[in-house]
């Protein structure tokens, strides 16, 4: 049995291969538009600057009783080891990269999934992961329960976490491996089970169904499909959820335990408990890595008052990915002329484990123009990495700062979040943090960097994605 088990392994991995310090106060030097409407934001230096220690949240709606904390993985919120590196932007970068290439290779024409993405020219070098989300949440496995600290990703379908005795290997994980044998409410799901037949890659260990995950970077999970008891919250248990034991396991996910998938899947975590949460949830994702934010399922009689809703649509062939619409940006209150078809040729999705948006050529060209004329008064920085407009702020106390806003279809604004304007390498060198795309064709990716401070509500079975400003700090 163990031969045909690592056989298995073998043949799937060749398969595989501010918070707004608006200080813009509503009585006195507030720059107002033609319509009355704040166009810019005031702020000074030192709120961008990272805090070293952590102050959570106090929002109300990080207590509901399906709501999990979210951290950033590297802050001082985070319950992780700290890696003995701090946060390199490089590194985060590299991996943001791949993670784009992989999803815009899923969702090319005529692209097949999996064989592409192990094909595409990633970076070789094993042990790079795809940037899985920089955003964890701690969730309890097993009876009893044991927690464990996840990532989490609206772009991924399987839920997985290491798992004892490793027969391939486990990377170096925060807390204690989790060992199903000392769990009363394990259970493998046997290789005929229909579950089984679900899976992207699934294979047979014995009677024992296999589940297999690999990320455009080469990190990977192989492992047992098995079931499990999930505490979300003391009062929040899901029996005989399915997840993968990962016995197999590389790839630098951090310090985490693995991931938790919230893609529009089945097998995913917001599939498997759609009876229960009616294929509904929300993020908040913090400002900064020293303030903590919440992920929530279910609508959990929370009032969605305040919150604007813009259709979800599927991309291509890649119905896993949340496809949303663009219809332009505004800076300073300035509609960009940007044509709208710049959008919608080659779709767009908004996803939690991309850090840094991927916008059309084109319209990237008009947001810097519009950016660096508003900012026209600001010592410019050199590029840092692939971002071209950077600021030298280090004598600078204040800063005034054009909004910017995004338009999706449905009449819904959001207006960003200084956070999320802005990527902070320094003082002196601090840089719009925003990319191009190679090509207006390629899919557009609304990340995270840029959803920071809003709700973000995943009405899943409503066909409808939601934006609240001003959700957590
Ligand atoms: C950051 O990461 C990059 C790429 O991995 C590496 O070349 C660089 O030396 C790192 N910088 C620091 C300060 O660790
Ligand atoms: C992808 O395919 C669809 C329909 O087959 C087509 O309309 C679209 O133009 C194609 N997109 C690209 C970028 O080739
Ligand atoms: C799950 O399956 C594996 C491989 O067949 C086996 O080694 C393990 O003992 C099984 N665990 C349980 C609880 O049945
Ligand atoms: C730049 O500074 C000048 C002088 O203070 C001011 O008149 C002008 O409006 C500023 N320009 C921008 C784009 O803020
Ligand atoms: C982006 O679009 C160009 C031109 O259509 C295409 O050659 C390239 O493969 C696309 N890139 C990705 C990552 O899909």
């Amino acid at each position: 049995m163990e031969g045909s088990f690592f056989c298995v392994f073998n043949g799937a991995r060749l398969f595989l291969s501010l918070h707004i310090l608006m200080v813009c106060f509503m009585h006195e030097g507030c720059p107002y538009g033609v319509e009355g409407k704040i166009t810019s934001q005031s702020l000074s230096v030192s709120s961008l600057l990272p805090s070293p220690t952590c102050s959570p949240s106090t929002s109300k709606a990080s207590s509901g009783k399906s709501t999990l904390k979210v951290v950033h993985k590297h802050g001082p919120c985070s319950p992780l080891v700290q890696d003995p590196n701090p946060l390199n932007h490089t590194k985060v970068l590299l991996q943001d990269e791949s993670r784009v290439k992989w999803i815009q290779s899923q969702s090319s024409n005529g692209s097949d999934g999996l064989k592409a993405s192990a094909t595409a020219s990633l970076p070789a070098k094993s042990g790079i992961t795809i940037g899985t989300g920089n955003y964890v949440v701690t969730i309890g496995l097993g009876t009893p329960k044991k927690d464990l600290t996840l990532a989490f990703d609206t772009g991924s379908d399987i839920t997985w976490t290491q798992c004892k005795p490793c027969v391939g290997s486990c990377y170096p994980q925060s807390e204690p491996i989790f060992n199903p044998s000392k769990s009363s409410s394990y259970a493998n799901i046997s290789c005929t089970a229909r579950s089984c037949s679900q899976l992207g890659l699934s294979g047979c260990s014995g009677s024992t169904c296999l589940y297999g995950i690999q990320y455009g970077d080469k990190s990977y999970s192989i492992g047992f499909f098995a079931t499990e008891k999930l505490t979300i919250t003391p009062k929040e248990v899901i029996d005989k959820f399915e997840f993968g034991c990962g016995q197999d396991n590389q790839g630098l996910f951090g310090r985490t335990a693995g991931l938790m998938g919230l893609s529009n899947d089945k097998i995913s975590f917001v599939g498997q408990t759609a009876a229960k949460y009616g294929k509904y949830f929300s993020y908040c994702l913090p400002s900064s890595p020293s303030s903590t934010g919440h992920l929530t399922f279910g609508k959990d009689g929370r009032a969605v008052s305040s919150v604007s809703f813009t259709p979800l649509s599927t991309v291509r062939q890649s119905s896993q990915f949340y496809g949303i619409s663009i219809q332009g940006i505004a800076v300073g209150g300035n509609r960009l002329s940007i044509p709208s078809t710049v959008f919608s040729r080659g779709g767009a999705i908004i996803d939690s484990g991309t850090v840094i948006s991927r916008l059309p050529p084109t319209a990237y060209g008009a947001l810097r123009t519009a950016f660096r004329n508003a900012m026209a008064n600001y010592t410019m920085a050199p590029a840092f990495y692939m971002f071209d407009t950077c600021y030298d702020f280090s004598k600078e106390s204040r800063i005034t700062v054009p909004l910017i806003t995004f338009s999706f279809a449905g009449g819904v604004d959001a207006d960003l979040d200084h956070n999320g304007i802005f990527l902070m390498v320094k003082t002196s060198q601090v840089c719009l943090a925003f990319l191009p795309n190679q090509a207006d064709g390629n899919l557009t990716i609304y990340g995270n960097t840029q959803q920071k401070t809003f709700e973000v509500v995943y009405d899943v079975a409503g066909g409808k994605l939601g934006f609240g400003s001003n959700r957590c700090s």
